[in-house]
């Protein structure tokens, strides 16, 4: 029997701004998937990231399956409808498209769904960031199973040994799926030349190369190619199994250390450092610091145990005041280069029009007026 985790999630309202969804537009939301969907799914578990509502649910119908698709989006539906009566920020912000389309990729929700044979013992990590975009997870993917700093099992476990193979998305191309294989250990440096680039190439699975089998997937969706214009972040999820042929738990954490810069925060405009943070935390400092909660479990015969809140320990209290120093330094320095995201990103936002304005403003000195003023831009001054 083939178990599948499928992950949709999506912010569709929450209180005080950007913060975090009522409780009242959460219950309402996991009400609404336990009843519909009880002779769909084996287990159900509904949790939040900032102000962005997940599902996580097991069942039997594989990936991309059309009844799953929309019990959750009608279940964000129902959840948008509440956020209308309370008043809530953002109310259905991620449901970009009027109706249901036979798949939510492309609607707006973020999704990653695995299929698998479950393993006698089945451990997997699901993750939830907020205030970022799919990119997010390419630097902890490339060094948890490709680098020996963070996993140790690519040099003591002879299963590992092989490697793994990355999917990589290029997400500019919205036409179509536009993917590339490429495999560790050897052609890492073509798999980092990609993933250097989180704003446009983002892991959308890793594959064991001892057996093919399934070892993560991330939601690869990007609002502004879907809406055209800045909506909101894209605030990725990401499933990853754990132990065996995959790295340990342990070691699929150990990157997040890092608090590694990502895009997003304020007005998902900026740069600042991914912090880890438990679950169902909020959000705060600067529309941020970006986010990433991590629950582990174990599933078996299609059921979860219950979750274990992995950045719930004593080590990542000194991680998140690190990166709070990270948030604040790069704050300092506010608008200014590498704190704001390129241009590139930003044309999906105001800053178009306000460009649009000041452009007409600008003039180009004639040659004699450029003379009288010195040395100018630096242009050689044509000969007389
Ligand atoms: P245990 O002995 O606690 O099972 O740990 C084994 C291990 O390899 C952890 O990475
Ligand atoms: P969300 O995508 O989490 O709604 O954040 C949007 C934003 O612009 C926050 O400043
Ligand atoms: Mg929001
Ligand atoms: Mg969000």
């Amino acid at each position: 029997m083939k178990t599948t985790i499928s992950v949709i999630k999506a912010d569709v309202g929450s209180i005080g701004g950007h913060i975090k969804p009522s409780a009242r537009l959460k219950q309402t939301v996991e009400q609404f998937v336990r009843d519909k969907g009880k002779k769909l799914l084996s287990d159900l578990y509904v949790s939040s990231t900032g102000d962005d509502v997940a599902l996580l649910m097991a069942h039997e119908r594989g990936a991309n399956d059309s009844k799953i698709h929309e019990l959750a989006w009608d279940a964000f539906m129902a959840g948008t409808k509440v956020a209308k009566e309370q008043g809530l920020y953002g109310a259905g912000q991620d449901l970009l498209k009027d109706a249901f389309s036979g798949n939510i990729r492309g609607l707006g929700p973020a999704s990653c769904e695995m299929e698998f044979e479950e393993r006698p013992n089945e451990p997997f990590i699901f993750f939830a960031a907020d205030k970022t975009d799919p990119g997010a997870y390419n630097l902890p993917l490339y060094l948890a199973f490709c680098d020996p700093m963070h996993c140790a099992g690519l040099l003591l476990s002879p299963k590992m040994a092989k490697g793994f193979t990355f999917t990589i998305m290029d997400v500019n191309h919205t036409e179509g799926d536009r993917v590339i294989e490429l495999n560790a250990p050897e052609e890492l440096y073509d798999i980092a030349c990609l993933l250097r680039d989180n704003e446009r190439f983002v892991v959308e699975s890793i594959r064991s190369r001892a057996n093919n089998d399934i070892a993560a997937v991330v939601s690869t969706s990007r609002l502004h190619n879907i809406a055209g214009t800045y909506t909101g972040k894209d605030d990725p999820v990401a499933l990853v199994r754990t132990q065996g042929n995959f790295p340990a738990t342990g070691e699929i954490l150990s990157p997040f250390r890092i608090g590694h810069y990502v895009a997003g925060t304020m007005r998902g405009s900026h740069n600042g450092p991914l912090m880890p943070v438990k679950l169902n935390s909020t959000i705060s400092f600067f529309d941020g610091p970006a986010i990433v909660s991590a629950a582990a479990f174990c599933v078996h015969n299609g059921k979860f145990t219950e979750p274990v809140d992995a950045f719930d320990h004593p080590f990542w209290d000194w991680v998140r005041n690190n990166v709070s120093q990270k948030a604040a330094e790069i704050r300092n320095q506010g608008f200014s280069g590498p704190a704001m995201l390129p241009y590139s990103e930003l044309e999906y936002g105001g800053v178009v029009e306000k460009m649009g304005q000041l452009d007409e403003r600008f003039i180009v000195r004639k040659d004699e007026v450029h003379a009288a003023a010195g040395a100018g831009n630096g242009r050689k001054k044509k000969a007389a």
